[in-house]
Order: structure tokens, then sequence, then C-alpha cells
């Protein structure tokens, strides 16, 4: 069975034009793959774990060969669920505006929480490092205000959508389609509605293949 974790980054529900376009591609997706299951994570809803100082400690403790204290122990637990539920999906699905040039602080705080040592990357010295969540595939909706075109001197303030890829790229995950929507506020509501509407009907498609 596909398991698609469905992982939304903005706060704004039903008025985000980034969740109103992977929702999009969730549904043409559940239409076209019988028996798909798809697991909804609404980052601003979720009570993510802390990574916090006791959390960081934890992590050092594995990576120094340490035992953890019992204290750690519960800390560390909490990080393992999180790792847990998104290595437990077959593919992933992304709803993510662009705040402050980057990604919203939730995405942030579940990115920390999910990129550890030996849980899904690995480092060699011989090697490097190399990611451990393989063979899986993300669609990524980008709502953005303003524009970053390609080639644009804009496009050297995306942090969001290059962020994304890298991150995502470390620990595995290399099969990344995207839709971008752009301006959601600089060109006004009427600009906002049909650059959503064609993002919707190109996600769609996308999903048939996904
Ligand atoms: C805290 C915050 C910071 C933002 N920073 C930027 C920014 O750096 N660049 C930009 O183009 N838009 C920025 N915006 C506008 C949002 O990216 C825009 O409203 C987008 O549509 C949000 O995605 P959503 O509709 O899926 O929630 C910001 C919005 C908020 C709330």
């Amino acid at each position: 069975m596909n398991r698609l974790l469905y992982i939304q980054a903005s706060p704004r529900e039903e008025r985000s034009h980034a969740i109103r376009v992977a929702d999009a591609f969730a549904e043409s997706y559940r239409e076209t793959h019988r028996g798909a299951e798809i697991m909804t994570l609404d980052l601003f809803r979720k009570d993510l774990p802390p990574f916090d100082g006791l959390a960081v400690q934890a992590k050092y403790t594995i990576l120094h060969g340490e035992k953890h204290s019992e204290e750690e122990i519960r800390a560390w637990r909490a990080v393992e669920a999180v790792i847990d539920e998104f290595k437990g999906a077959d593919c992933y699905l992304f709803a993510v505006p662009i705040w402050n040039f980057g990604i919203p602080y939730r995405l942030k705080q579940y990115i920390d929480l999910l990129v550890q040592p030996t849980y899904t990357f690995a480092y060699d010295p011989e090697k490097g490092y190399s990611g451990l969540v393989t063979g899986k595939s993300a669609f990524i909706a980008y709502a953005r205000g303003g524009e970053y075109t390609e080639g644009t001197e804009a496009e050297a303030f995306d942090f969001q959508k290059k962020y994304m890829e890298t991150i995502l790229g470390f620990i595995g995950i290399t099969d990344i389609s995207s839709v971008v929507i752009e301006p959601t506020l600089q060109g006004g509501p009427d600009v906002a509605q049909e650059k959503r509407e064609a993002a919707i009907a190109r996600a769609r498609e996308l999903a048939r293949s996904f």
C-alpha cells in the first residue's frame, strides 16, 4: 500500500495557497492510486517535541558513543517517534509558504527533529555523508507573496525551495517535483487566484504519475 505523508507548514488552513494546491494534489493522488493511505500532519497544530537543550544533549551523547541518562532517553524517544512516523511513509507531500525568505519555523523545528545521524543520514570518514531515506519521492507546493523567478536578482533571496531541496536531498530524497504559486500578494487577489488555479491544474496532473 502507498502511504503518503502530507505535511502542512502553513497555519492559514483553507486560506493557504500552498495547502489548497497540495489538497488538489492529494485528491488527485487518491483518485489515481487505489488503496493509498494519506496521513496529514499539520505542523502548526501538532504538538511537536521541542528540540531543546536536553534533546540536543541526547543527540551529542549518541554522536560521542556514550550512554543516555534516563532524562535523555525520554527526550530521545519523542524525537524517534517523529522520525519513525516520517520514515514509515512511502512518499511525501509538502505545503510550504515562504516566510522571511526561508521556511516557517514549525517546519524548521520538524526538520531539526528529523535530520539525525544513523536515522536519516550516515557519515563515513572515507565516503562522506549519505542519505538513509532512499527510494521515496516528494511533491512540494511552494507559496510566495512575491516573485523569485529564476534568472532574476530576486532568485538569490529564495532560501525556501533551495533549502527544501538541499535538506531533503541530504537525507536521501532526491526525486522531488514541485509547483510554485507566486505572487500571492504582490500582484493582487486576481493574479493570486489565477496563479493558484494554474498550480492546481499542474499539481493534479503530476499526482497521477507520482
Ligand atoms: C511571517 C511571514 C513572512 C513572510 N515572508 C515573506 C517573504 O520573505 N517573501 C515573500 O515573498 N512573501 C512572504 N510572506 C508572504 C507569504 O509567503 C504569502 O502570503 C504566501 O501566500 C503564504 O503561503 P500560504 O498562502 O500557503 O499560507 C510572508 C508571510 C508571513 C506570514
